[in-house]
C-alpha cells in the first residue's frame, strides 16, 4: 500500500494542567512526574513517541513543571557518582532516557486556559506539519505502541487520526465523544465531535482518549474558537472546526488504557505494571496475595 503521508516527527506533550485531582501530590510537582513503579508517566509517554518515530519532543509546560525539564536533562554529578559506584545498569537507564537523535523543546503556557490553548502554544515549533499530541496521564499498554498504530493509519488514509475507546454511557461527560461512520475494522470517519456531553446528549459512547495525530490546520481553528466546555479553550472544538474541510478518522487502538489522571486508574496501573515488572513482579504477586487474603479474612 503506497503511503499517503510522510512520517510524523513532532510530538506535543501538554503538561501544563493544574492536576487538581492529585492535590496535594501535584502542588509542587507535575502530575506527569507521578511514577508508575519506577518511571514517571512522562517517560512512558516519551518512550511511546520515540517508538512511533518522533524526533522532536515539544513539552508545553506551566508553573511548577521544572521537574520535567530536569528529568530529560543530563545529570553529570549523578552519573559520575553512579559510575564511581560501578552501578552500570542504572547509569545506562539514565543515559537512555532520551536518545541523542531526539530534541527536547520546552514552551511555556502562560496560564492553564485549556488543552486546546496548550496545543496552540506549540504552533511556533510545529508549523503546518502533522503532529502527535500525547496526554501522559492516559497510559496505554500495547504490544505496538499506540502512536505507532495511529501513524500507520495516517500513512494509509492521510488526514487527522484520533485514538478512541468505547466507554460506559454514564461516563461520556468526561470525554470528547465522536459520531462516526465505519470505514473498516477499528477505523471510522468522524462526522461530529462534542466535548463532555451528558449521557443523554452523547452522539455515541466512542470517547477520544489522550492520543491525537493532527493536521497543522488545527492551529488555524484553535486561534478562533474561544472558550468552550468548562470555560476552557478545548482541543475538541478545534477538531470539530476541521470536520467538513479535512478528513478526521477515529481509530480504536489495540491495547489497554489506564486513566492515570484519576486516583483509581493510577492505582490500577501501578498494580498491573508492578505485576509485570521483570525484577519485582514475582514477589509483588505474593505481597498482593497476602494483603488480599488478610482482607478477606477480615483482618
Ligand atoms: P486534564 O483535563 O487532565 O486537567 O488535562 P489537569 O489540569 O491536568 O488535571 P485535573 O483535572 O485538574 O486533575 C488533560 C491534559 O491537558 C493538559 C494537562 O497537563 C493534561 O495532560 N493541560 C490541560 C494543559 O497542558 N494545559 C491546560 O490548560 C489544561
Amino acid at each position: 500500500m503506497p503511503s499517503k503521508s510522510a512520517a510524523v516527527q513532532t510530538v506535543v506533550f501538554p503538561v501544563a494542567g493544574r492536576g487538581t485531582r492529585f492535590l496535594p501530590a501535584t502542588k509542587a510537582s507535575p502530575k506527569e512526574m507521578l511514577p508508575i513503579v519506577d518511571k514517571p508517566l512522562i517517560q512512558y509517554a516519551v518512550e511511546e513517541a520515540l517508538a512511533a518515530g518522533a524526533t522532536q519532543l515539544v513539552f508545553v509546560t506551566g508553573s511548577s513543571k521544572r521537574a520535567i525539564e530536569d528529568h530529560f536533562d543530563s545529570a553529570p554529578e549523578l552519573e559520575a557518582a553512579l559510575e564511581a559506584q560501578g552501578k552500570d545498569e542504572l547509569l545506562r537507564s539514565l543515559r537512555s532516557i532520551v536518545p541523542s537523535s531526539a530534541t527536547c523543546i520546552y514552551i511555556r503556557q502562560p496560564a492553564p486556559l485549556g488543552l486546546g490553548h496548550a496545543v496552540l502554544c506549540a504552533r511556533p515549533v510545529v508549523g503546518n506539519r502533522p503532529f502527535f499530541v500525547h496526554l501522559a496521564d492516559d497510559l496505554i499498554d500495547a504490544e505496538v505502541p499506540c502512536l505507532k498504530q495511529m501513524s500507520a493509519v495516517h500513512a494509509e488514509f492521510g488526514g487527522s487520526v484520533l485514538g478512541v475507546q468505547t466507554v460506559e454511557r454514564s461516563e461520556t461527560d468526561k470525554y470528547g465523544i465522536v459520531a462516526v461512520e465505519p470505514v473498516r475494522d477499528r477505523i471510522s470517519k468522524v462526522k461530529a465531535i462534542v466535548e463532555k456531553p451528558t449521557p443523554d446528549k452523547a452522539p455515541s459512547t466512542l470517547a477520544v482518549v489522550g492520543r491525537y495525530l493532527l493536521s497543522g490546520t488545527v492551529f488555524d481553528k484553535l486561534e478562533h474558537i474561544g472558550r468552550g466546555a468548562g470555560g476552557e479553550i478545548q482541543l475538541t472544538d478545534g477538531i470539530a472546526a476541521l470536520l467538513g474541510e479535512e478528513d478526521v478518522y477515529a481509530y480504536a487502538f489495540e491495547g489497554k488504557r489506564y486513566d492515570c489522571g484519576n486516583k483509581l486508574g493510577y492505582l490500577e496501573a501501578t498494580v498491573e505494571y508492578g505485576l509485570k515488572h521483570p525484577e519485582l513482579g514475582h514477589e509483588f504477586v505474593n505481597v498482593l496475595a497476602r494483603i488480599l487474603a488478610s482482607r478477606l479474612r477480615g483482618k
